[in-house]
């Protein structure tokens, strides 16, 4: 059986609702959370097996209960292949043992998208090929991405399978924009040269995957947010200039950052607060200027050679 694009399958919000946070917030704030998301058109939930050790999951599943949302209202993506501390594992066994995991503890049956979390050196494309299909013909991956992977190691993972990857997840926001910088930068000295990313959102738009941005709002690898944050004044005097031609927050300015990069690039965003989620949703659904775009790339520390 072939799995040949998710195109009229899926529906692709511009707002994914992240997951990583919401054990934290306890469940009467993730069941808040969810319906009031879920009420409003955020039905795209992004999971992932290590997760609060696996706590956001099961405590989704719970807010989901108390929420009285239906499986069919809601969009489940979730990850596997980090065995935290210890190694990646794309084998077989561990990809198809982590997905009942995930399926047990979100109370489901099916997952709509797996996506393979970090890339594993080890990894056999004919191997993880047998692993998604077998998932995808028994019915409980619909299906797969995966993330922090640069265009080579898509390739040589889409050869070993039979289902098209359709997503990859990336870090990605004005304070992490290596995969636009060394685009502008090419065959330069610069910092902003060096390509970490292999030209992903090129190869992206070139492929129909759709990227995820992961930690739109945080700076460094998840140390904190960077809105209001005074290391970061110059951006964020420029995202209140921007927000406020638009009716828009901070947070939401940088959403509609994301958003106008013509790759269709989805904000992950990671909040645990209802109504932060709901601003940024706004933010994703508002167009601006391409004067407006430079002008936040640029507040970020990024040059324009
Ligand atoms: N694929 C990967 O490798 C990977 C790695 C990391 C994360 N992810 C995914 O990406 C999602 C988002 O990541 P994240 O939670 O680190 O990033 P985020 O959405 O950039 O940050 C959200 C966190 O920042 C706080 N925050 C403070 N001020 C904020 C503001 N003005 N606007 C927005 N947030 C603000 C939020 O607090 P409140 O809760 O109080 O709003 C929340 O704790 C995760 O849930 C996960 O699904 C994927």
């Amino acid at each position: 059986m072939n799995n040949n694009g998710i195109q009229g399958r899926l529906p692709l919000p511009r707002v994914i609702v992240g997951c990583m946070r919401l054990a934290s917030g306890g469940i009467e704030n993730a069941t808040r959370l969810v319906s009031q998301a879920v009420e409003n058109g955020l039905n795209f939930f992004d999971h992932a097996d290590i997760y609060g050790g696996g706590e956001s999951e099961k405590t989704f599943a719970k807010a989901i209960k108390n929420a009285k949302i239906s499986r069919d209202k809601v969009v489940l993506q979730s990850k596997c292949g980090i065995v935290p501390g210890v190694m990646y594992d794309f084998s077989k066994e561990h990809i198809v043992r982590s997905v009942e995991g995930i399926l047990s503890r979100l109370d489901t049956d099916r997952l709509d998208v797996l996506l393979l979390h970090r890339p594993d050196a080890l990894m056999q494309p004919e191997e993880v090929g047998e692993a998604f299909t077998s998932l995808y013909e028994s019915g409980k991956v619909g299906t797969f991405g995966v993330s922090n992977m640069n265009p080579m190691q898509m390739q040589l993972l889409q050869s070993g399978l039979k289902n098209k990857i359709e997503f990859d997840q990336i870090q990605f926001s004005p304070v992490h924009a290596g995969a636009v910088s060394s685009g502008f930068e090419v065959n330069m000295e610069t910092v902003g040269a060096a390509d970490r990313s292999g030209g992903v959102i090129e190869y992206c738009r070139l492929k129909g995957i759709t990227l995820q941005a992961w930690s739109p709002f945080q700076y460094g690898f998840i140390k904190g947010a960077y809105i209001g944050n005074p290391s970061f004044a110059a951006l964020n005097t420029v995202l209140d200039e921007v927000g406020k031609k638009y009716g828009l927050s901070a947070s939401a300015t940088v959403a509609a950052w994301i958003a106008r990069h013509p790759a269709g690039i989805q904000t992950v965003c990671g909040s645990t607060n209802a109504d932060r989620l709901l601003d940024v949703k706004k933010g994703a659904e508002t167009v601006i200027s391409r004067e407006d775009w430079y002008r936040i790339y640029t507040a970020a520390g990024n040059i324009l050679p």
